[in-house]
C-alpha cells in the first residue's frame, strides 16, 4: 500500500469515529428501538442506525449525547424500567395504561432513574403497589400523578414537596 493510500484510510478512519461520537448511545437507541415496538403510531424517524437525539420526542443532553427527554404520552409504550436512561431528567408517560401493563408484568414495581426532575404519570389507573416510592428521586421538581388510584398521594400535580 502507498503511503498515501494509508493516508487517506487513517483519514477516513478518524471521520468515522468523529461522526459516530456525535450519535447518541447505543443501549439508549437499543432502548427506544425496543419501546418503538410497541407504539400504536411509531414515529417515522425512529429508524435503527441514526442519531436517537435527533428523533421526535427525544432530546439529548448536547454534551454528553445521553437521552435527557422523552414524550412518550399516548404511546402505550414503557418500560418496566427506564434506567438505562442513565441522565433522563423529564419522562412523560401520560395517558399510557400503564396499569394495564404492570399487571401484564405479573404486578412488578415500576420505577425511574434518579436523575428525573420531571416525571409525568397522569392518567394510567396506577395503583399504590405498583408504584416503587418517589423519595428516591432526589432531584424530582414536578410530580403529575393525576387521575389514578395512588391513595395518599391523591390528584398531586405541579411542584412535588418530598
Ligand atoms: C449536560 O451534561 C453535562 C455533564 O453531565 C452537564 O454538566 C450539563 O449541565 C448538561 N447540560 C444540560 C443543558 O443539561
Ligand atoms: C442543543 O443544541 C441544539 C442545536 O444547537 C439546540 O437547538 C438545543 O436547544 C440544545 N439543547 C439544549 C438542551 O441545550
Ligand atoms: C400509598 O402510598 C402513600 C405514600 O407512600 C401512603 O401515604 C399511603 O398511605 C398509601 N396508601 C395505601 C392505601 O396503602
Ligand atoms: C381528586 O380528583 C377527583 C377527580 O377530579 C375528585 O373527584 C376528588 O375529589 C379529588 N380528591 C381530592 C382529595 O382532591
Amino acid at each position: 500500500m502507498s503511503t498515501n493510500r494509508l493516508w487517506v484510510s487513517f483519514l477516513i478512519i478518524v471521520l468515522v469515529e468523529g461522526w459516530l461520537s456525535e450519535c447518541c448511545w447505543d443501549e439508549e437507541r437499543d432502548a427506544l428501538l425496543h419501546l418503538k415496538a410497541q407504539f400504536h403510531h411509531s414515529p417515522s424517524d425512529w429508524v435503527d442506525g441514526s442519531d436517537c437525539c435527533l428523533w421526535e420526542n427525544v432530546e439529548c443532553n448536547n454534551t454528553t449525547k445521553r437521552v435527557s427527554k422523552l414524550v412518550l404520552s399516548e404511546s402505550y409504550a414503557y418500560l418496566s424500567d427506564f434506567h438505562v436512561f442513565k441522565a433522563l431528567e423529564s419522562l412523560d408517560l401520560s395517558y399510557n395504561n400503564i396499569a394495564g401493563f404492570v399487571q401484564s408484568k405479573g404486578n412488578e414495581r415500576l420505577s425511574w432513574p434518579s436523575s428525573l426532575e420531571v416525571l409525568d404519570l397522569s392518567f394510567n389507573s396506577l395503583r399504590n403497589d405498583s408504584v416503587s416510592s418517589f423519595s428516591d428521586l432526589k432531584c424530582l421538581k414536578q410530580l403529575n400523578l393525576r387521575n389514578n388510584e395512588l391513595e395518599g398521594y391523591l390528584n398531586i400535580s405541579g411542584k412535588y414537596d418530598k
